[in-house]
């Protein structure tokens, strides 16, 4: 099944959300949507699936970071590694046939199980998307994910909030390189290694809530106990309208 990918009318690509349009969807780092997995029902899937978690990148591995991918490059589960799981900046790193969100669009066995009824809003729209398993100390130092114009809109959600800290620069200022109509580069106002210097924790996550995420401002992710999971998921500028309604 292929699900992303979505093609504008002159057959172009549609690839980056408008600035305006991105900022009239972030008004906060993390926005609750209307859609919750239910976490006991995907325990037990991920159960089923404990042996085709993959390392996510092939640095820091004793971070014990692994992926489960939803939407990868062939819809397969056994590629190891799975290009998909990785920082794709460092992928790309010395390489010219680089690889973007957007070039992952086949969705993996594991998207079709029952759990994940309750994302069918956002399934046309899914690109390079995964299940992320950390362990005590797992985590993700301080980054950004995205540019702008944007070429991705994040979801994140875990299922155990009180062990997955996610945090965020206190002033939410971005600090992402936003590139002009006429392709100047603007340099944000402060930079990813600034930010760090300052996160705050977000509290009052929801247990299987998936939330829009703000990428552009620094952030990181540390885990306090051993199989907590974060959905790690990415949509194309195309799904806009739904991520509104879905906000409300
Ligand atoms: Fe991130």
């Amino acid at each position: 099944m292929i699900v992303g990918g979505v093609k504008k009318e002159n057959g172009d690509l549609e690839t980056m959300l408008p600035l305006a349009e991105y900022e009239n969807l972030h008004t906060e780092p993390l926005i609750a949507l209307d859609m919750l997995i239910d976490c006991q029902e995907f325990a037990i899937t991920m159960q089923k699936y404990e042996l085709a978690f993959r390392r996510w990148g092939q640095d820091h591995l004793d971070k014990k970071r692994f992926g489960l991918p939803l939407i990868n490059l062939n819809g397969q589960l056994s590629d190891n590694p799975d290009v998909s799981l990785m920082p794709l900046d460092v992928y790309n790193r010395d390489r010219k046939e680089q690889l973007w969100d957007n070039d992952f669009i086949t969705a993996t066995p594991a998207l079709n199980e029952s759990c994940f009824d309750v994302l069918e809003p956002i399934k046309p729209y899914l690109i390079r998307s995964c299940i992320l398993k950390w362990y005590t100390d797992s985590l993700f130092y301080p980054h950004i994910d995205t540019w702008l114009p944007s070429p991705i809109i994040r979801l994140w959600g875990t299922n155990d909030p009180k062990n997955m800290s996610l945090r965020f620069y206190s002033k939410h200022t971005r600090s992402a390189v936003t590139k002009t109509e006429s392709g100047e580069l603007i340099q944000p106002e402060i930079s990813v290694e600034e930010a760090s210097k300052d996160l705050v924790r977000v509290e009052n996550v929801e247990a299987g809530r998936l939330y829009l995420i703000d990428t552009a401002i620094t952030h990181d992710a540390h885990a306090h106990s051993d199989e907590v999971y974060q959905f790690f998921i990415a949509l194309n500028s195309n799904s806009y309208d739904t991520i509104r309604k879905l906000k409300a």
